[in-house]
């Protein structure tokens, strides 16, 4: 049987102060004064359509709230304390409930920090990429390693504790020493989790249109190994392909995400992914994309709503779930997929024997030489 719990909701902050040239998400520069009031307004308004989606019986709030973009620090505090407000009085946040807020370094200032925790948020994530300056430029970043550091101890003096960076690794021109100068810099200003990503070239950027010269293959190889080492060795478990944590600090909002679990979207160009358990149906929903149309859209900012067809959710599900080192129970596949193990039992079985998953117990996830080969290990299980 399908579960709607627990559900966390995503907020999207579509404004940035520049394109950086990687970049596909849904980010535009600021051109003209930021429609900041009007905005927020349309995410309550977004917020209370999208209620209407929800089995609100035995509902004690939102499992956690994940404010992203763009650049949500661009928005000033009160902002966020209206809209977190109205989210706690129409709908609820549970008490304790991860809040986090993406903060770019080039937008930090104290006074910001200190009105940001008290509106109730409580981690921060910072768009580090590097301490390098010459890789900050090659990235278009808008800041340097120094403000970095610095947003970081304005952080830490407003009272957060709990805070995360990201880091990229295989950028054009990089070294192994360079990579690892940029971990032990960030691991000293004592993160709770470090996001490390290699970079990407996606479809739709500058980088895609005029390819940088990027590092082999065995190379970034070379830096992923001696970089989990380094991160390893300070403290950190890793616990996705590309999330490490402190113990007690893995991030809620992205588990309940690799665990498919259900969450609202709001704001322009948002995804949800919703359960219906009394029609047996997943849901996806995305927003308009664009600002001034999601702006100006009235009580229809709905883009597109999608169900997942049933021969898809397995595949869904192990995309995501299979990304974490721990793996996952039965009871998760059972719940955010409504199909019994039975579907999945034999599969399982033969790809044990083949030494790329494990089972104990309840508990199924990939072997090292599984994580290695995930995306070919997932095809096997696509419904022909
Ligand atoms: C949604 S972005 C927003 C963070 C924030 N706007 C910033 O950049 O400061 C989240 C993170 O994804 C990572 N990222 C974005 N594009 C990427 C790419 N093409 N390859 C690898 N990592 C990428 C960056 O580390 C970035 O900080
Ligand atoms: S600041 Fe972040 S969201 Fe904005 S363009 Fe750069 S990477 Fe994308």
């Amino acid at each position: 049987m399908l579960e709607q719990r627990p559900l966390s909701l995503y907020i999207h902050i579509p404004w940035c102060l520049r394109k950086c040239p990687y970049c596909d998400f849904n980010s535009h520069a600021v051109t003209s004064k930021l429609p900041e009031k009007e905005y927020v307004s349309a995410l309550c308004q977004d917020l209370e359509t999208d209620v209407g989606l929800l089995e609100l019986s035995d509902f004690s709030g939102f499992h956690s709230v994940f404010i992203g973009g763009g650049t949500p620090s661009l928005f000033s505090a009160s902002a966020f304390e209206q809209l977190l407000n109205y989210i706690r009085e129409k709908v609820g946040i549970e008490r304790g409930a991860e809040i986090t807020l993406e903060v770019n370094p080039g937008t930090a200032e104290a006074e910001k920090f200190l009105g940001y925790r008290m509106a109730g948020i409580n981690r921060l994530s910072f768009g580090v990429q590097s301490f390098h300056a010459d890789y900050l430029a090659t990235l278009g970043r808008v800041h340097s390693g120094r403000e970095a550091e610095k947003a970081i101890e304005l952080c830490l003096a407003a009272g957060f504790d709990n805070f995360n960076l990201d880091l990229m690794h295989g950028l054009p021109g990089q070294s192994i020493d360079d990579v690892l100068k940029d971990l032990k810099k960030a691991l000293s200003l004592r993160p709770t989790h470090l996001s490390w990503y290699q970079l990407t070239i996606e479809p739709n950027t500058e980088f895609y249109a005029r390819p940088p010269p990027l590092p082999e293959d065995d190379l970034v190889i070379e830096m992923q190994d001696s970089g989990i080492e380094l991160i390893t060795e300070a403290g950190f478990q890793r616990y996705e392909v590309s999330a490490y944590s402190k113990l007690g600090y893995q991030s809620q909002h992205n588990l309940n995400y690799w665990l498919f679990g259900d969450y609202l979207g709001i704001g322009a160009g948002a995804h949800g992914k919703i359960s219906d358990p009394g029609a047996g149906l997943i849901k996806r929903t995305r927003k308009k994309r664009q600002p001034e149309h999601y702006l100006a859209s009235g009580l229809s900012r709905l883009a597109e709503v999608n169900v997942v067809p049933p021969e898809d959710r397995t595949i869904e599900f192990l995309l995501n779930s299979l990304r974490l080192v721990e793996g996952f129970c039965i009871d998760e596949y059972e719940a955010r997929t409504g199909l019994g193990f039975s579907h999945i039992a034999k599969q399982v079985e033969s790809l044990c024997d083949r030494g790329l998953l494990t089972k104990k117990e309840d508990i199924v996830r990939a072997t090292a030489r599984g994580f290695s080969v995930l995306n070919s290990l997932i095809s096997e299980f696509i419904e022909q």
